[in-house]
């Protein structure tokens, strides 16, 4: 077994390792400072009451984290649930050291992998046989094996990524270009925002809500290279922008999500995960998401939807004739906001939107 912060993406079992063993991640192995920035509200994990309170249901085993982060959600659901065990993946080394530290306290209830959601069906098993006799029911109350009790995905950057400066994700700290959440993938921004061409750079500009200006920046990015830092592609953002454009705010927030969005390739991550997690939940079990801009909550949506729909092509309103069988129930219609309480404290909670959908053939009460 190795430590997440070694193990790759296409060696899955040598990387996992419960929490807390000997010999395996420990405080003195993994020293990790990051965790004293959580008693900062902006740290704080997001819209966490609620997401608690969503896994009351969920029949005893396992919840998958596939975004454990510093391990904040995690923290909270083992601590409100005691029948619940924790696997935990990240694709960021550094966040699983966190995490690893953050929720030692929990022994063998808890095992953390590095992995990517696109690994989530390959992982899942091996997890499940390492878990196995640690964790509580493990999963076998859910009758197949390897199913899940609930599964939490909270999307997109966490704040120790943007926060320290060498990873390269803020244009508000100068540092070289980078954005990858797992530092060993091949592509960073450096190289897509120096390599890509125009169209392909607009058409990810425009994805995330850039409008009409989005072919603009893209060509004002290419007549600017060679572009090494963070600092110097917010300054051409800014410097391609109408100046009234400029004043309702720095125009790099949303060019830089969209880049980062594209080198983890974000959209492609989620379109394998999630409907592979839906396929491991246990009867009862619930899938939560939190989506930070509009492009997650669509596809989360849609996919929830479909779920719920069974897949009915039927028009709506009318009798399904096309025999799809729901297997899938919301949990609460739509989504959900984080509460003014909290915005005032977390920016972050600002742009959270809550989903959450129930497998049937559980005891789940679902509220309408
Ligand atoms: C918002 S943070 C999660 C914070 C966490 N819920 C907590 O309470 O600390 C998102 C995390 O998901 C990870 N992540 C994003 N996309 C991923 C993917 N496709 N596969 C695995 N991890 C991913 C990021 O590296 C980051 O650590």
């Amino acid at each position: 077994m190795r430590s997440p912060s070694t193990g790759t993406v296409e060696d899955s079992s040598s990387a996992l390792f419960p929490v807390g063993r000997q010999g395996k991640y420990s405080d003195s192995t993994w020293p990790v400072g990051g965790l004293q920035m959580d008693r900062d509200p902006e740290h704080e994990p997001v819209m966490a009451a609620e997401v608690v309170a969503l896994f009351a249901t969920v029949p005893p085993g396992v919840v998958l984290d596939a975004t454990v982060g510093a391990g904040g959600h995690a923290a909270a659901l083992l601590s409100a649930y005691p029948h619940l065990g924790l696997f935990g993946i990240d694709r960021d080394p550094t966040a699983l050291e966190i995490a690893a530290s953050a929720l030692a306290s929990f022994g063998p209830r808890v095992v953390l992998h590095h992995a990517r959601f696109t690994d989530l069906d390959r992982v899942v098993g091996a997890a499940w046989a390492a878990g196995r006799g640690h964790w509580p029911s493990s999963g076998e109350a859910a009758g197949a094996p390897c199913s899940i009790s609930g599964a939490l995905f909270d999307l997109g950057v966490s704040s120790m990524q943007l926060d320290r400066a060498e990873r390269g994700f803020s244009y508000r700290r100068d540092a070289p270009l980078d954005m990858r959440m797992d530092p060993g993938a091949s592509s960073s921004a450096l190289d897509i925002v120096n390599g890509a061409g125009p169209d392909e750079m607009a058409s990810w500009f425009r994805a995330n809500g850039e409008g009409r200006l989005a072919g603009r920046i893209a060509r004002a990015i290419v007549a600017a290279r060679p572009i090494a830092t963070t600092a110097r592609l917010a300054e051409v953002v800014a410097s391609a922008v109408p100046a009234a454009v400029r004043r309702r705010g720095h125009p790099a927030g949303r060019v830089f999500q969209a880049i980062r969005i594209a080198v983890n390739e974000e959209s492609e991550e989620l379109a394998a995960g999630l409907p592979a997690t839906l396929g491991l939940l246990a009867g009862g079990g619930r899938c939560v998401v939190l989506a930070y801009h509009s492009g997650e909550s669509r596809f989360v949506k849609q996919t929830f939807a479909n779920a719920v729909s069974g897949g009915c092509v039927c028009p709506p309103g009318l009798p399904c004739v096309c025999g799809a069988s729901a297997e899938f129930q919301w949990v609460f219609r739509g989504s959900r906001g984080a509460s003014a309480a909290e915005v005032s404290v977390n920016a972050r909670a600002s742009s959270a939107r809550l989903w959450a959908v129930e497998r049937l053939g559980g005891r789940g009460d679902v509220d309408r």
